[in-house]
């Protein structure tokens, strides 16, 4: 049975906490495609496509052709930042594309200049803030919600959803004040300040049925507040941490491992990077945020627990390591001692000359219009489909995450043919075959 799902008419404002590599890089990147002098290699919604139907049907539509998504033409950017940076400057001193290119939609991004940031130094003593809002957390959520209808109106936008890009807050775990949302918009009141500034900006949105979605792995909308207050509101949240080089191939190619029976004792990860994330992620308390979301990923495809004899033994190892030279041009070793039959060692070796925003600003162009496709098709609460996006997808309490990358493709190719009404694809393929016996 097909959703019924509301047309994407009008307007679609994508606001961002976070105006920084990963947020200039999509923004620039869509104004470009707009313009017709660049493709948006790595987006699924713009250039993948789907089957419909028995492979015999030969039907591959694209995505954005198949599901109601809003067109980029439709789409308008805006934000916040810690620093008063426009985007076409902030996207010069990230450096991750050429200044040829941001030139040729330079006025596209000049006008799109960050709002004072609902900011605590306390989670993220690297940066040197001087766009902040000032006044209680309560009050700073009162003026992101303040901000988001001013930005709507202005716009005229129909719809908005929200895009944490901002830096990887450090790490703290859930406590008290998370778990319900009235305890939660007490501690607002008390500007408790176990409530960071990620969930400032999603408490706003949400508030206002607005989609949330974090590319960074701090929790943010992953307590049960926020799933209390995205129930409430009817809408979308998704997190965390968008899956981009080193763990994007580790989900690759973990599966294919365990899928082949293959064992692994140790994988060993290391990174240089040298752009502000990287900088953010100097400071023990941000990187551990960082590691607890890379290092889950492993355990969960191999589960080490039911497979003892393959991956009981498994030593897995990260390292991230600041590098200015390198800017935003990540690269990344992992060296995977792995064994197959008999025992018999192998290592594998992969060094990926990567880069990060390059990966990311599609991650975060399709978490938006999916967000805002959730929307309209009345889903809400925490979307698992998106977690092919995800470092460390949040999922229902008590649910184990799925890493794999394939399955988690499956898993929202699947959900589209859902929304649609198209017959699900469990690739048993039996029937062909059961087809051909009929007709003997
Ligand atoms: N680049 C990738 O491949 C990748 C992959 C996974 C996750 N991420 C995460 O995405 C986020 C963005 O990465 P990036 O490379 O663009 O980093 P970045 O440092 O270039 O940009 C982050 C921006 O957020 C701003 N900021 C920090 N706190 C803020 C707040 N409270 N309100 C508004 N703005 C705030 C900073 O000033 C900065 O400009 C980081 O958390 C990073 O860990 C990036």
């Amino acid at each position: 049975m097909k959703t019924n799902i509301k047309p994407a008419d009008g307007k679609l404002g994508i606001l961002i906490p976070g105006l920084g590599a990963v947020a200039t890089t999509m923004i620039a990147g869509v104004e470009a495609v707009k313009k017709g002098i660049s493709q948006p290699i790595g987006s699924l919604t713009q250039m993948g496509s789907i089957r419909l139907g028995k492979r015999t049907e030969n039907r591959f539509p694209k995505v954005k052709d198949f599901v109601p998504l809003a067109a980029l033409n439709d789409v308008v950017f805006g934000g916040w930042d810690v620093y008063s940076d426009n985007v076409y400057e902030a996207a010069m001193k990230a450096k991750v594309l050429e200044p040829g290119l941001l030139n040729a939609v330079k006025s596209e991004l000049e006008v799109v200049v960050p709002m004072k940031a609902a900011f605590d130094q306390h989670y993220a003593k690297n940066l040197v803030a001087t766009n902040v809002k000032t006044g209680t957390r309560y009050e700073m959520a009162q003026e992101v919600m303040n901000d988001i209808l001013t930005f709507k109106v202005e716009k005229g936008c129909d719809r908005i959803v929200l895009i944490w890009c901002g830096s990887t807050e450090i790490y703290y775990e859930a406590s008290d004040i998370h778990q319900s949302l009235a305890k939660f918009e007490q501690a607002l009141l008390d500007d408790d300040k176990r409530i960071s500034p990620s969930m400032i900006y999603a408490y706003a949105a949400l508030k206002l049925g607005i989609p949330f979605a974090n590319g960074a792995p701090n929790l943010t909308v992953d307590i049960p507040a926020m799933i209390e207050l995205a129930k409430q509101t009817e809408t979308p949240i998704a997190g965390k941490d968008f899956k981009t080089g080193q763990t994007l191939m580790k989900t690759i190619l973990a599966p294919g491992l365990a899928a082949r029976s293959l064992g692994v004792k140790g994988w060993f990860s290391t990174n240089i990077l040298g752009n502000r994330d990287g900088l953010v992620l100097d400071d023990p308390d941000n990187f551990k945020t960082k590691e607890v979301s890379k290092l889950g990923v492993l355990e969960d495809i191999l589960r080490p627990e039911d497979n003892p004899e393959l991956y009981g033994d498994l030593y897995h190892k990260i390292r991230i390591d600041y590098y200015p030279p390198h800017g935003d041009n990540k690269e990344s070793w992992d060296n995977i001692d792995i064994f197959g039959w008999l025992g018999y060692k192998m290592q594998i070796k992969i060094n990926f000359l990567c880069r990060d925003s390059i990966l990311a600003a599609p991650i975060a162009l399709d978490l938006a219009l999916f967000s805002d496709l959730a929307k309209r098709a009345g889903m809400s609460g925490i979307q698992e489909w998106l977690s092919f996006y995800l470092k460390s997808p949040q999922t229902a309490e008590g649910l184990p995450p799925e890493n794999d990358i394939f399955k988690q493709l499956i898993k929202l190719q699947n959900t589209l043919r859902h929304l649609m009404g198209e017959d699900l694809i469990t690739h048993l393929g039996l029937d062909y075959y059961q087809e051909l016996v009929d007709v003997l």
